[in-house]
């Protein structure tokens, strides 16, 4: 591993992996990533990537939406890797491997698809990561990257004081940026609205109150996607 902040990182989600959150976390991200899921148009035998897969929910359902392609979840977290492998034994065509963004683990040129879920904002270096996920897509293939955490939404900037890591608060025109410069072309960004019931009361501690959660959601994650152009695009 890279560097000290990618060490902390995996200490960090193994905690978190310890603690059960990798797979509370289908709950939460499950609205905005079903979407997601409907725009990627996956073939059958799409091989795909699932970066930062914490407990694998969304790996498995890549792994039915193209069950004669190798899908594979990534994630910088052995802990998380180790649960969402024990919780996927029944799926002949999908693997996990620990790793960081920056050094996937896989050939060049391999997948269709790479889709992210609430990770890119703790990758350390997202130009790099964004140039491996650039350099293991095939030709054509398209990267989709899906976060809560972004400077659009003045509704979730108060998170930064509830981590123990270091995060990356960017705006969709900052992240479709680094997309262009990672080499990806046909760039864009959207909002994925949540469309999810509310609680009447909230008691967590990541919004101020229900109001508060529903105006968060209102504005939708982020979903920022480019496509490895293909050498009849060049
Ligand atoms: C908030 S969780 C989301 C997990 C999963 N995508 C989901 O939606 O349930 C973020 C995940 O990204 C992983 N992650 C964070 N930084 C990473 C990096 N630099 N490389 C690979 N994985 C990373 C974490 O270990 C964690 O499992």
């Amino acid at each position: 591993m890279r560097d000290r902040k990618a060490v902390n990182l995996r200490e960090e989600f193994n905690r978190w992996a310890a603690d059960g959150r990798g797979e509370g976390m289908e709950q939460d991200h499950l609205p905005i990533a079903l979407p997601v899921l409907e725009k990627m148009r996956l073939g059958a035998a799409d091989n795909v990537l699932d970066v930062g897969c914490g407990a694998g929910w969304l790996t498995r359902r890549l792994a039915r939406l193209a069950p004669d392609g190798r899908v594979v979840g990534m994630d910088i977290s052995d802990e998380m890797v180790r649960r969402a492998r024990r919780a996927s034994l029944e799926h002949e065509n999908l693997l996990y491997v620990a790793g960081e963004v920056a050094e996937i683990p896989w050939e060049g040129n391999f997948f269709a698809h790479a889709i992210s879920v609430e990770s890119a904002y703790y990758w350390p270096d997202p130009a790099a990561g964004l140039r491996e996920i650039f350099r293991v897509l095939s030709e054509g293939g398209a990267a989709w990257v899906l976060i809560n955490y972004y400077r659009d939404n003045p509704h979730c900037h108060q998170w930064a004081k509830h981590y123990a890591m270091a995060t990356h608060l960017l705006s969709g025109e900052e992240w479709a940026e680094q997309f262009r410069k990672a080499g990806f072309v046909n760039v864009a960004h959207e909002r994925v609205v949540d469309a999810s019931p509310s609680p009447e009361v909230y008691t967590g501690r990541w919004f101020r109150d229900a109001a508060q959660l529903r105006a968060f959601k209102a504005e939708g994650a982020l979903l920022v996607r480019g496509v490895k152009a293909g050498l009849s695009d060049r």
